[in-house]
């Protein structure tokens, strides 16, 4: 009986769980499902069973591939493995875009290097048109050996990109001080690869050696758990209560996530745009001035 009552809950709270976690993801871990190439579909290899898929460049074509929807906030999570050996001069990217005019866009952009020095992952926020935000860190792992997960949580409180669960920046909603957000238009999921020898690797000094091509970048486990814009300007939004990415524990970093951030930074920061008064001639966006947190 007792055996029982406790199997029975736990069944059943297992299943409630099952239910509840997965009832917003909105992905379903297979490529040719979720994804459309975009670019060069010969240089796109899926595996058999659809869940891991391979990104090309030669000196012919490099290739990407696109959500078949487009979202207004959640959470966007994948695996990768980046180029190994001499990646200098390519770039990897895994980005949201509103593809308009006024662009929207978060973009990771892993900047290849020559072998034995580290990769490093550039990241940008546009809002309404306007980027120059820029962000470069080094990783504190080699991300050519493993497959590492890299995510965007966006809601309508902040941005955070994460790096297995660490997260390494944060653009918040300071947007009744003046700053723009992103928080009209849906923005669609992207992945590419792409020479970008003019500027990717010590200022495009270092150019893409194609001897050593061809380059790969593999994906795998990507998980959208997002609202999608069904065309309805206020449908997202109307739904934003109930996400669990609005609610409040998710409106800014927790403790740990903090002190994880302040890591981030002190050891792994090579540049802030925030910190570039050179740059901003001492007048730096008004965002800098404003809690990360
Ligand atoms: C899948 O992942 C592996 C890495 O474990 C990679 O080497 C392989 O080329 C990938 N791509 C495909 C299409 O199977
Ligand atoms: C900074 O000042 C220089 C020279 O006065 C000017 O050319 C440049 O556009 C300014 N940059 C910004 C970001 O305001």
């Amino acid at each position: 009986m007792m055996n029982n009552f406790f199997i029975t809950s736990f069944v059943l709270v297992a299943c409630f769980c099952v239910v509840w976690t997965r009832a917003s993801v909105v992905s379903t871990g297979d490529f040719n499902r979720d994804f459309f190439v975009t670019w060069s579909p010969n240089h796109v290899k899926t595996s058999a069973d659809g869940r891991n898929r391979s990104l090309i460049l030669d000196k012919d074509s490099g290739s990407g591939f696109a959500s078949n929807d487009m979202f207004l906030f959640g959470q966007f999570d994948m695996q990768i493995k980046l180029v190994p050996g001499n990646s200098a001069g390519t770039v990897v990217a895994f980005y949201l875009t509103s593809n308009q005019p006024n662009r929207d866009e978060i973009d990771f952009e892993f900047l290849g290097n020559v072998a034995g020095q580290p990769y490093i992952l550039q990241t940008n926020v546009y809002a309404n048109g306007f980027d120059g935000r820029e962000q470069r860190i080094r990783l504190w792992f080699d991300p050519t050996k493993d497959f590492h997960t890299y995510s965007v949580l966006w809601n309508l409180h902040q941005i955070v990109f994460m790096v297995d669960w660490v997260p390494i920046r944060t653009y918040r909603n300071h947007a009744d001080k003046g700053v723009a957000y992103p928080r009209w238009q849906p923005m669609g999921l992207q992945m590419s690869i792409w020479n970008g020898d003019s500027w990717a690797t010590s200022g495009g000094k270092v150019k893409t050696d194609w001897a050593q091509g061809p380059f790969v970048a593999s994906f795998r486990n990507h998980k959208i758990d997002a609202c999608i814009w069904k065309g309805n300007p206020r449908f997202c939004r109307a739904q934003s209560p109930t996400n669990w990415w609005n609610k409040d524990s998710f409106s800014s970093l927790n403790w740990a996530q903090r002190r994880l951030f302040r890591w981030v930074r002190k050891y792994y920061l090579i540049y802030d745009y925030c910190q570039d008064n050179k740059r901003f001639n001492n007048s730096l966006p008004k965002e800098c001035l404003l809690t990360k947190y």
